[in-house]
């Protein structure tokens, strides 16, 4: 072992005590590269989700049934611009620009959530999307408000209280739907028959297939696995179809008495690989009307940039004088 070598060795026993013994990391901590880097691929992509995500719903702003639902559907859209801005700014703490994170979401280098690239067909749509893709968030971002990086911890405080009042939006709308007309009943159910697969996707692989699992559960970026997370949201979210009314569109669905949980199907994960590759039904429309809407907003960054300088200018001149 070279010197270097060994130091390394040396300071990765350290970093993984202080994990050990649940001290958060920070910023100005030494960390392995592997660390920062596989937080900067998780947490930019939660970012990016939380952007994308602002899609398929503001699709359905100016088309809300009543102006009480149009205020609740506008305030929760830009909570999610908000927890993607909480999420850059933490990212940025790892030392990776915000342009460099938005060109690998645009390149198709960085993920972002599968489900967000799923149309939304409906107005039952955006209240199944606050109860299940919201509900399914909550229940992994709940286990993330423990990750050992302070930064992404922290963010996780506020963005699981305002994703609760989210999901609980959207259950709102559907418990109305479901108690409705036939029409309403019928399209509540279509929301969760097209909806209820891609939110279990939403998890990631099975543990055995996931990449950067174990990685990231010796490291405490990751509490739960993704099957865990998934048998926690199936388990919470099957009382609350059946209140509804509605049906699991899962044949194999059943309670297992010694399991204490329910079992439930096989996921399509050929359907799963070709969504994050880029082969979904929306992946291009996603991505497309990011870049235009990135592109409009160009005059802001340089207003920016020009101000930025003109400060700098004076605290120059005035430290000259
Ligand atoms: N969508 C897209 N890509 C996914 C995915 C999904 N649902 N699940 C897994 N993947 C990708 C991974 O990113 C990884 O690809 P990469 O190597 O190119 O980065 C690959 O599939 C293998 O998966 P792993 O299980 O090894 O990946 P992770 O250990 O990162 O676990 C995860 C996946 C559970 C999604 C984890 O990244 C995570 O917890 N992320 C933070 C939470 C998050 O991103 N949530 C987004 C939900 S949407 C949201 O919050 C918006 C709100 O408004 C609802």
């Amino acid at each position: 072992m070279t010197q270097f070598e060994l130091e390394t060795d040396e300071l990765e026993q350290v970093f993984q005590k202080r994990i050990d013994d649940e001290q958060k990391i920070e910023p100005k901590d030494w960390m392995p590269e592997a660390y920062r880097q596989n937080l900067i691929r998780q947490m930019s992509q939660h970012a990016h989700s939380e952007i994308i995500g602002m899609q398929p719903e503001g699709n359905w702003i100016g088309r809300a049934p009543t102006l009480r639902r149009k205020m609740i559907l506008l305030a929760k859209v830009q909570d999610e611009g908000g927890h993607g801005l909480y999420l850059y700014s933490a990212t940025e703490t790892l030392g990776i620009t915000r342009e460099e994170m938005v060109a690998a979401l645009q390149s198709g280098a960085a993920k972002y959530a599968s489900i967000f690239n799923y149309p939304s067909l409906t107005w039952a749509d955006i209240g199944t999307i606050g109860w299940l893709v919201d509900g399914a968030a909550i229940v992994n971002q709940i286990s993330l408000q423990r990750t050992s990086y302070g930064p992404y911890a922290r963010a996780m405080v506020r963005i699981c209280k305002e994703e609760s009042f989210h999901q609980r939006q959207g259950y709102e709308s559907l418990v109305v739907l479901a108690n409705g007309s036939t029409e309403q009943k019928a399209m509540a159910q279509d929301a969760l028959n097209r909806w209820w697969w891609p939110s279990l996707m939403m998890f990631g692989p099975h543990d055995a297939e996931s990449a950067h699992s174990a990685r990231s559960m010796r490291w405490k970026i990751k509490r739960k696995s993704n099957d865990e997370l998934r048998q926690a949201f199936v388990d919470q979210t099957i009382p609350q179809i059946e209140f509804l009314g509605l049906q699991v569109p899962d044949d194999d669905l059943k309670w297992n008495e010694e399991r204490g949980h329910y079992d439930f199907g096989a996921i399509d994960w050929d359907e799963f690989s070709r969504v994050i590759n880029g082969k979904g039904m929306c992946n291009k429309q996603r991505v497309e009307h990011h870049k235009k809407v990135h592109e409009q907003g160009a005059w802001v960054r340089e207003a920016m940039r020009v101000h930025k300088n003109k400060v700098q200018d004076r605290n120059q001149i005035k430290e000259a004088s």
